[in-house]
């Protein structure tokens, strides 16, 4: 019997946005709101930016840097379809963070800037989607400037996927000789016209047959693309939706993000070709042993999990956000939640979805959704909710940090609220806190140096913690098992200074040099050195 929650997990799609910072990812995300509805005026978003700075004093760092340090959730309905977009930071030193994004969503949307092409930061994007197999749609953007050209464009972005791009549309010309884009499914022209106030309809569409008036209209420019757009054509593979399910070929949209132009190509793409929730992988233990077990999104027993924990969104509520990917069954107010980590009850009083700009109460929602919830401890990323069932989430990863810093706190009577404040930043995935067994001053572990940055900043602002950073000898830290008791007990005697306990209570190893952890292994074969803790 088909499941009574089918016919609302098929009709969702989540996906996250990614890009270099300046691509025009905010300018892509606003249009997609404001040509499903969501919001009514251009600049909301950017608005939205500007009152989360106004509201929140840490987010100062971002606006001095200019730079995207949280992720945030946007839902919309288009096309009897609920849409949800996960906004990525952008920056590389919260990598770790959109990585966690990224294992909430069904597929991608990335967006290249046609002048500079694949840059640093999509680069690590990618990877991370590579690693997953997770669908890729490319919007290149901005061709309204003078840019490269596109099968260069495309060369590169062949290169950089490792999967072949098949273009859905072709631009005419560019930058002052932008004549508009071919849809090659509809195979007729949009006419581009710079402004923000036209609507997708509103674009004159030429059918390519009319090939006098394409020509007569556009010249040379459109002569020129209809030979590109062969020769792409020609060296792409023809459109295979399930090689692209697999995250084997990407469709590439062409388009003015700034000018509303080739953005509703892109929004009925998320629609028609992204795909719906898709089973999620967790381990259940039966006879005691963990069994890996598909989850998938009709169930009717709900699961999701937290995988982003954010404090203050809001300075005037002062609260802590866990968000919840939904991973099957249909979540309900009042519900009765499980945290699998504790096994103990969670009956979150207030569950909210994202919408562009305000938090709405949930009514229902189900797989592919996000829904937050305030907490206040006893939640931590990486957690597994259930309305029962015993089982846990795998996949949402943290990376063993590659720099240190030891927190030395001015005050000393400030004590409790420094933990406090180290152990809900830790909690949050904003830093990685270790306490050594020795004792001592606490250790904060990042992948990027700005991490520090924000972490010295929130404890000042958010916990009364004025503290000091001081560099230490440790560059590197593995987390540790062993098969025994008694060997972990071994090796935890032959390096009782280099032991240190993270947020999660995990035992890990401090490095200080790369040959550490080589060495180590040699003395100890059997001790199982990780440098990705997944949450257990
Ligand atoms: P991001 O979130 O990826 O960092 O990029 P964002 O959307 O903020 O866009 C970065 C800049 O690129 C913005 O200009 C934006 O207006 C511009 N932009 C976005 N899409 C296009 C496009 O299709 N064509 C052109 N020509 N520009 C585009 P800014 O000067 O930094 O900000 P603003 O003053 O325009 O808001």
């Amino acid at each position: 019997m088909s499941s009574p929650y089918a016919a609302e997990t098929r009709r969702r799609r989540t996906f996250a946005i990614i890009s270099h910072p300046d691509a025009g990812k905010t300018t892509l995300t606003e249009k997609l709101l404001l040509f499903s509805g969501a919001i009514q005026i251009a600049g909301a978003v950017k608005g939205r930016k500007a009152s989360r700075h106004a509201t929140s004093d840490w987010m100062e760092i971002e606006k001095q840097r200019g730079i995207s340090v949280a992720s945030s959730v946007m839902q919309m309905s288009y096309r009897e379809h609920v849409v949800n977009l996960l906004d990525t930071p952008g920056h590389k030193d919260f990598s770790e963070d959109t990585y966690r994004v990224l294992t909430a969503v069904d597929s991608a949307l990335m967006v290249i800037d046609a002048a500079n092409g694949v840059e640093s930061q999509t680069r690590r994007l990618i990877e991370v989607c590579r690693q997953r197999d997770t669908p890729i749609i490319t919007f290149v953007n901005k061709m309204d400037r003078e840019v490269r050209e596109p099968l260069d464009i495309l060369d590169e972005v062949e290169r950089e996927l490792g999967m072949p791009c098949v273009p859905m549309t072709w631009p005419v010309g560019q930058g002052k000789s932008f004549g508009g884009i071919i849809n090659l499914r509809t195979q007729a022209m949009t006419v581009f016209e710079s402004g923000s106030e036209r609507r997708p309809q509103d674009f004159e569409t030429i059918p390519l047959a009319d090939t006098d008036k394409l020509r007569a209209r556009f010249g040379a420019e459109f002569d020129s693309a209809l030979e590109s757009m062969e020769l792409a054509t020609g060296a792409s593979p023809e459109w295979d939706h399930e090689a692209f399910l697999a995250g084997k070929q990407t469709p590439v949209f062409f388009g003015s993000g700034v000018n509303n132009f080739g953005v509703m190509e892109v929004l009925d793409a998320l629609v028609d070709l992204a795909p719906s929730p898709r089973a999620r992988t967790s381990t259940t233990l039966v006879n005691r042993q963990p069994v890996v077990k598909e989850i998938q999104p009709e169930d009717k027993d709900f699961a999701g999990v937290v995988f982003k924990v954010q404090a203050n969104m809001d300075a005037n509520h002062r609260d802590r956000i866990a968000f919840v990917r939904i991973a099957s069954g249909k979540y309900q107010p009042g519900m009765k939640l499980r945290v699998q980590r504790t096994a103990k009850e969670l009956r979150p009083t207030s569950v909210v979805t994202f919408m562009s700009q305000r938090r709405e109460a949930v009514e229902e929602a189900y797989a592919g959704d996000i829904v937050g919830f305030t907490t206040h401890g006893g939640v931590q990323l990486g957690d597994t909710l259930t309305d029962g069932a015993s089982l846990q989430f795998t996949g949402l990863p943290f990376f063993a940090p590659e720099m240190f810093m030891t927190v030395v706190l001015k005050n000393p009577l400030r004590t409790k609220q420094l933990q406090q404040g180290l152990m809900q930043l830790g909690e949050e995935g904003a830093i990685q806190v270790f306490k050594p067994e020795a004792g001592g001053n606490m250790l904060l572990g990042a992948v990027g140096q700005l991490q520090f940055e924000v972490v010295q900043h929130r404890l000042n602002t958010e916990y009364d913690c004025d503290i000091r950073l001081e560099g230490c000898q440790y560059t590197g830290a593995r987390w540790i098992t062993a098969d025994t008791p008694a060997e972990l007990r071994e090796f935890e005697n032959a390096y009782p200074l280099r032991m240190a306990r993270d947020a999660a209570d995990t035992l890990a190893f401090l490095c200080t040099s790369p040959y550490d952890v080589r060495l180590a292994q040699e003395r100890f074969p059997k001790i199982h050195f990780h440098p990705l803790r997944e949450h257990a």
